[in-house]
């Protein structure tokens, strides 16, 4: 019994529309802004949106219902759930942890980039020259070290900031902290993004940004960059496949409707992006009309695109202030609520594994993750560091991580048929074969695919022309040390009174419940008066 009860203990959202905001909130990130138009228009443009939505209805949202399954039915932490679910697959949880702590640490850097920026919109602090502003004023870029210890105040206090802040929401917990917070920030952030949007569209040039963004290019349809591309984007957007979903969907009611809850969370991840893409192109068009040129001439992505071209806009635009605070602000705010999903998974795991209480486990891994993030990324160097270990975790962590968990899941266990059953068992939208395809057949196909194509590239190619031992070190390094990490932490022995043979559809307790606040949608009859468990 006393098991039982440390399992019952888990925290729990108030209700279904909660963990849907926190799920979108965690989908909706900078991965949306300033990934999709970018990687949409150097893929085929409007053509793009073939490939996207494939990608979208055969592994995202697919995906995102094995996250569901695994989270809701083992309701734990990756390691935890991956344990209940076969004792040998603790270690896919663990790699799934430590992949959300490497992104976590350079996350949160552009989150506090994007505060910084949201101020100096105010006064149009970069002046004439954005781009010498970005590297030379703001970041101090050493080019000619390639990692160094050397702080950059500016960059340093905002990140600081930014872990108290992410930090500070977890210790509140599960539905007081992540709960409301995203309660706030994802309206909050729809509304500013709205109106940015709305704004762009009427700017001089826009029309020929959208012809740009929206022209198809059909033959881009043949290159299986393009369909790779679309699938990478749709991972790491949705934030499937790397525990994120998993652990949101561990703090859900025994009846919760799983399936549609991710139709909703899939369909407004991927409408926010559309939106982005046209708030962007917008934009872009105007500054190419203003400075007369074509808008494939001004397009840039990722970093470029957020603290070089957006400057520029803005200061060419009239009412630029209002434009930039709307912009960076939007930033911060999908940043912040996509960083604290991120930075739940490692807390939660260590929680689970070692019986730690929230505000310990909050401080001691939280903690770990700010002084990494705080050592590596705000530095005169920062920047290249940050460029490689992203592209190594998105497409090798997340990529790797994910087609290893499928594998493992579909082939070596072919326990598939289990996860559709506890998804059928509690959700409105019923899954079956077809699903089972896109899951055991399809995905793992492209997956595997992306990602030998990505390790035979890098091998051959470098990175970005960055020098190689950067690139061993924080690339091929830091992934390999994930691998490592994640299998020692599967030998670490469990805390005593957890139950490592429990399943949500086993536990007659009605108490894995809580009653909703006011006014918040339930989906569970059996809710029992009390607070939070
Ligand atoms: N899903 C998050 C993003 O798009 C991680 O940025």
């Amino acid at each position: 019994m006393a098991q039982h009860e440390v399992t019952q203990k888990r925290e729990m959202w108030s209700g279904r529309s909660v963990f849907i905001m926190a799920a979108i909130g965690s989908a909706v990130g900078l991965g949306n802004i300033w990934r999709f138009p970018y990687v949409a228009y150097e893929n085929g443009g409007g053509a793009f949106l073939i490939p996207y939505l494939i990608a979208l209805l055969t592994a995202g949202i697919p995906l995102l219902f094995v996250d569901y399954a695994l989270g809701h039915k083992f309701r734990g932490s990756p390691p935890l759930a991956f344990r209940r679910f076969a004792r040998g697959s603790e270690f896919l949880g663990w790699w799934q942890v430590f992949v959300c702590f490497v992104i976590g640490v350079y996350y949160a850097v552009i989150v506090a980039w994007a505060a910084c920026y949201t101020y100096f919109s105010i006064t149009e602090q970069w002046g004439d020259d954005p781009e010498a502003f970005f590297l030379e004023e703001f970041l101090h870029i050493d080019s000619a070290a390639s990692f160094g210890l050397d702080f950059v105040p500016g960059v340093t206090w905002p990140l600081l900031l930014v872990w108290v802040a992410v930090l500070g929401v977890l210790a509140l917990g599960v539905q007081r902290g992540i709960g409301n917070a995203n309660r706030i920030f994802v309206p909050l952030l729809v509304l500013l993004f709205g109106a940015l949007v709305i704004r762009a569209l009427f700017l001089d040039g826009a029309v020929e940004g959208l012809n740009a963004f929206f022209t198809p290019n059909w033959d881009a349809l043949t290159d299986t960059g393009v369909w790779i591309a679309a699938y990478a984007q749709i991972f790491f957007s949705l934030s499937v496949a790397f525990g994120i979903m998993l652990t949101y969907s561990s703090y859900l009611k025994k009846k919760t409707n799983l399936t549609g809850s991710g139709l909703v969370v899939g369909f407004s991840n991927s409408s926010f992006e559309v939106l982005a893409g046209i708030g962007v192109f917008s934009a872009l068009g105007f500054m190419a009309q203003a400075q007369g040129v074509q808008v494939g001439e001004v397009v840039a992505g990722g970093i470029g695109l957020a603290f070089i071209a957006f400057p520029a806009i803005v200061s060419q635009m009239p009412g630029g202030p209002i434009f930039g605070v709307l912009f960076f602000a939007s930033l911060v705010f999908a940043g912040f609520t996509s960083m604290i999903s991120i930075i739940q998974v490692t807390v939660s795991a260590f929680e689970d594994k070692t019986g730690l209480g929230k505000v310990p486990a909050v401080l001691i891994i939280g903690g770990a993750s700010a002084v990494v993030s705080l050592l590596l990324f705000p530095t005169t160097t920062g920047l290249n560091t940050l460029d490689v270990v992203d592209r190594f975790a998105n497409q090798f962590g997340i990529v790797g991580v994910a087609f290893a968990a499928i594998v493992v899941i579909a082939w070596v266990l072919r326990r598939l048929p289990e996860l559709r059953d506890h998804l059928n068992s509690v959700s409105s939208f019923k899954v079956g074969l077809v699903w089972q395809l896109f899951v055991g057949v399809i995905t793992p196909i492209v997956l595997g695919y992306m990602l030998i194509s990505e390790i035979r590239d890098r091998v051959q190619e470098g990175y970005g022309g960055l020098p190689d031992s950067l690139v061993v070190t924080f690339g091929w390094g830091v992934q390999g040390a994930v691998i490592a990490l994640a299998i020692a932490m599967s030998f670490v022995p469990w805390r005593r009174d957890v139950d490592l043979t429990y399943s949500i559809d086993d536990d007659p307790s009605p108490s894995v419940s809580v009653p909703a606040p006011p006014g918040d949608t339930h989906t569970d009859g059996t809710s029992k008066p009390g607070g939070a468990l």
